[in-house]
């Protein structure tokens, strides 16, 4: 019986455990952690607690149908592997294992500029379609280097990140020394125990070359960004509405926009020439307090009324979670941390595990709630808490102005 399946792996809060108990906590809490108080980062699970199923009784459903299509893209689940930085520090090459699962899983793997791996390996290592997700590190130039080369290499869509004009205080980064680690000397000794802690990765760590670099991002006649600390890289990739032209322009293909929360940004998206939105609020790692990603995405919907997808991102733990964005008008999800557990638990079979689980509570789910596929998920399957509706009237009071 292997440790990574039931009774030892049952959900992903298993998968996290077992993260947590391979990684240098400087690590762990990268990926588990949230901006300042973590009030969204609680909220964004919170938000799927409060939306109740409304099952149809009776009803055969001999198989839940999963299949579905982001972009016109067909794909056998309805969520991605959304774009995680530094994937490459949680286990070797995590990048190139990422993808190589989302593929074998027929889904989407959206490919991080932040990646510790080169993004024409990447797009080789998976069998499906893969997005490459931009941001303005390093300059524009840097910018349309790492664009022209994601056109080149097949990436089939371009997802530009606009919720990071400087890093959130992701306050357990700090307390691990996060920043005295990367920049090295005598102020990381303090806080080198919590690797010595973890010799398995220490080892891994070491074999797969050390500390990372950005291979994506290359400044034109320098060589490949060195690791950053992840909040130092953010300072740098403002990205404003007057963007969009070059990038358009440079990339030629479909471009989607992630981190919009409101009706009035999403409408800006889609005059921008969106085709897609991800509604997210970068799985609460930036602004504390804003609202959950679920209880955005109506407004956004509404907003948006069909001229693009949205997707939705943000608290995902199970595919009961899913089912319920998608109620609420999501073509799509994408997931983070839900995978980003199963890389750092046990690499690719982990992250195989992550989307096992997800695609059983799916199956699951539809049929207990008497519905053929996820094609037919509609409203009428949830209920939603009755103080919600507020943004729903905010948003068709702007639709009518
Ligand atoms: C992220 N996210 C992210 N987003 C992005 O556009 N570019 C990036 O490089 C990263 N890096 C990153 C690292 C880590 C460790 C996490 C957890 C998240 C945000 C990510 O794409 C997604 O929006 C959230 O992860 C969704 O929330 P959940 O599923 O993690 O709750």
């Amino acid at each position: 019986m292997s440790r990574l399946s039931a009774p030892h792996v049952v959900n992903i809060s298993d998968l996290r455990r077992l993260a947590q108990r391979r990684l240098p906590r400087v690590v762990f809490d990268y990926i588990d952690g949230g901006a300042e108080g973590e009030v969204t980062l609680r909220e964004n699970s919170r938000a799927f607690e409060r939306v109740t199923f409304r099952p149809r009784q009776c009803v055969a459903v001999p198989r839940g149908e999963l299949r579905t299509h982001v972009l016109g893209t067909p794909i056998d689940l309805p969520f991605l592997l959304a774009p995680v930085g530094s994937s490459r520090m949680f286990f070797p090459r995590g990048e190139e294992v990422a993808a190589r699962q989302a593929g074998a899983a027929g889904t989407i793997y959206v490919l991080s500029t932040l990646s510790g791996c080169r993004l024409e390996d990447v797009r080789a290592a998976t069998s499906g379609p893969a997005w490459y997700q931009l941001y303005l590190v390093g300059g524009h130039d840097a910018a349309r280097a790492g664009i022209a080369r994601a056109r080149a290499a097949g990436y089939s869509a371009l997802v530009v990140t606009v919720d990071t004009p400087i890093a959130g205080l992701r306050e357990r980064d700090v307390r691990n020394g996060m920043r005295e680690l990367i920049t090295g000397g005598v102020a990381r000794v303090p806080f080198v125990g919590q690797f010595l802690a973890r010799p398995r990765w220490l080892i891994d760590f070491w074999r797969d070359g050390g500390l990372m670099h950005f291979p994506n991002v290359i400044p034109p006649g320098q060589k490949p960004l060195p690791y950053l600390d992840v909040a130092a890289a953010l300072e740098q990739t403002q990205v404003t509405w007057n963007d969009f032209g070059w990038i358009r322009e440079v990339w030629g293909g479909p471009i989607l926009v992630k981190g919009v929360l409101t009706a009035e940004d999403a409408q800006r998206a889609v005059n921008e020439g969106a085709a897609g939105i991800i509604v997210s609020n970068h799985g609460a790692r930036q602004l504390d307090g804003v609202s959950a990603t679920l209880r955005a995405l109506p407004e956004v919907v509404k907003a948006v009324n069909g001229r693009a997808d949205v997707l939705v991102d943000g608290g995902i733990r199970r595919g009961s979670d899913i089912i319920k964005a998608l109620c609420l008008g999501a073509r799509a999800v994408l997931v983070g941390r839900a995978y980003a557990y199963g890389l750092g638990a046990a690499g690719g079979p982990g992250i195989a595990r992550a989307i096992d689980i997800l695609r059983a509570d799916l199956v699951r789910t539809l049929r207990l709630l008497g519905c053929p596929s996820i094609e037919d998920l509609d409203a009428s399957y949830v209920n939603v808490p009755s103080d919600w509706t507020r943004a729903e009237c905010r948003s068709s009071s702007l639709q009518t102005l």
